[in-house]
């Protein structure tokens, strides 16, 4: 049967560096994984008094969420931290209170940047969030990619390196064990 995953990517551009990681890592998963790019990019900003009366947007957010049995977390690094977009969108699926969409839920995060640390600092920003609303965080391999090259990955999620395909396939290996062993 199909293991549906979730996939948050904080870019919203479209040559985006992480968007083209995620397609790679999307092509080196076995065909039951089933990878669904959740819209993040027309939520509103998180406001508390949403939690009387959710957005319809925000509950469409949660729905998807909620719908899927794992999740994966694509970002970039924005000035040594996680895009406020992607952050946005974490804060709105974990409200209102006592309905945090996430709980439970397998989960992964890589990401690229231009920049040698290869979204290291947002990462562990990002994990650390994570593992506060309740996501399985898998902890290794981690993955910092860097694109020093803008042809390492292309649009449709070829990767041009061999090193870095095989790394990649290493990495989703470990992930989809992971996802299989929590929804056992
Ligand atoms: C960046 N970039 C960047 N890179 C990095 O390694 N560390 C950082 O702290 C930052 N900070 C940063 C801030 C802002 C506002 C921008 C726009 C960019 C560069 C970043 O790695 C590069 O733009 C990537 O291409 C962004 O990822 P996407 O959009 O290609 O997925």
């Amino acid at each position: 049967s199909t293991i549906k995953v979730a996939v948050l990517v904080g870019s919203l551009r479209k040559a985006s560096i992480n968007k083209r990681l995620a397609r790679a890592v999307e092509r080196l998963a076995p065909k039951e994984f089933v990878f669904e790019h959740v819209r993040i990019d027309n939520l509103p900003l998180y406001d508390q008094d949403f939690d009387a009366d959710y957005p319809a947007e925000a509950k469409r957010l949660k729905r998807e969420i909620e719908a899927a049995d794992a999740l994966l977390f694509v970002t970039p690094e924005y000035n040594r931290g996680v895009p406020g977009v992607l952050k946005n969108a974490l804060d709105v699926a974990s409200r209102p209170w006592g309905t945090n969409s996430f709980a439970g839920k397998p989960g992964a995060v890589i990401g690229a940047s231009i920049g040698a640390t290869g979204s290291a600092l947002a990462q562990q920003h990002l994990r650390n969030s994570l593992v506060f609303v309740d996501v399985a965080m898998l902890a290794q391999p981690e993955v910092f990619v860097q694109f020093k090259d803008d042809g390492l990955i292309d649009a449709e999620g070829h990767v041009a390196n061999e090193g870095t395909q095989k790394f990649l396939q290493g990495f989703v290996d470990r992930y989809v064990e992971w996802v299989r062993r929590h929804l056992k």
